[in-house]
């Protein structure tokens, strides 16, 4: 199999941190779960996606490796259930902010404190932060990455019992590159400028253009 790309490759590193069943939420070409698997690290690998000829395809790539090691299972992950109830490690990436949250509220009540989410949503972040606090989910650790001039957020994050949630609607990211970040916070203040330009009165922009330039002066 080729090699991933700086992205998939950056969530498989973090998967590799934690031990369990590894599942490949939303899957598509299925590149990251193979090389899960590939890896020997995990217990098991699981495949999901809803697109029958994505799961065909899949099936045949895959027809080698015995079923006991690798699952590839054609289901919508906003219904999903778990059928183990070991350590998992789950990677939700690549796909909207507001499926990711549909997907969440779905596997939120069959979740344990050992299970990790890998969540990486391609759009809709703060609103997705903001669920994620509301829902008192706890942050492992968080980065930025940029692949061909795209910026990820990539959250680990774990259900949590009680205490606040350590979430906020816009990242600290303190361990990722300092390039990257201020890139990043400098294109969401512009976004966030414009955004006010035509709804000066939206008290959730402002928050969050002034939330992107503290993080911005307290890096620069
Ligand atoms: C852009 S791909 C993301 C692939 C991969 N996760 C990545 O990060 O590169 C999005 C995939 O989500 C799948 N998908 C969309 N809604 C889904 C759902 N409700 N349940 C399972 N898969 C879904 C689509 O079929 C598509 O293959």
């Amino acid at each position: 199999m080729n090699h991933l790309s700086e992205r998939l490759n950056f969530l498989l590193n973090t998967a590799l941190k934690y031990n369990g069943h590894f599942y490949d939420l939303c899957c598509d070409h299925g590149q990251l779960g193979i090389k899960a698997y590939e890896s020997n690290h995990f217990i098991h690998s699981y495949l999901i996606d809803v697109v029958p000829s994505i799961i065909n395809k899949l099936k045949d790539i895959c027809s080698d490796i015995p079923e006991s090691e690798l699952s590839i299972l054609l289901k919508d992950c906003t219904k999903l259930e778990f059928s183990n109830k070991l350590s998992k490690i789950i990677v939700i990436a690549g796909i909207g902010g507001k499926l990711s949250i549909r997907i969440l509220e779905n596997i939120m009540p069959q979740l344990t404190h050992d299970d990790i989410i890998i969540l990486s949503p391609h759009n809709n972040l703060e609103e997705v932060r903001c669920y994620l606090s509301q829902n008192k989910y706890y942050c492992e650790d968080e980065h930025l990455i940029r692949e061909r001039q795209k910026f990820y957020e990539v959250l680990e994050i774990r259900k949590q019992a009680k205490v606040e949630s350590n979430i906020g609607l816009v990242g600290k990211f303190e361990s990722s590159d300092k390039e990257v970040k201020l890139s990043y916070f400098k294109k969401n203040i512009d976004y966030y400028k414009v955004k006010l330009r035509f709804n000066k009165e939206h008290k959730t922009n402002e928050e969050l253009l002034s939330l992107y330039q503290e993080r911005l002066k307290s890096y620069e």
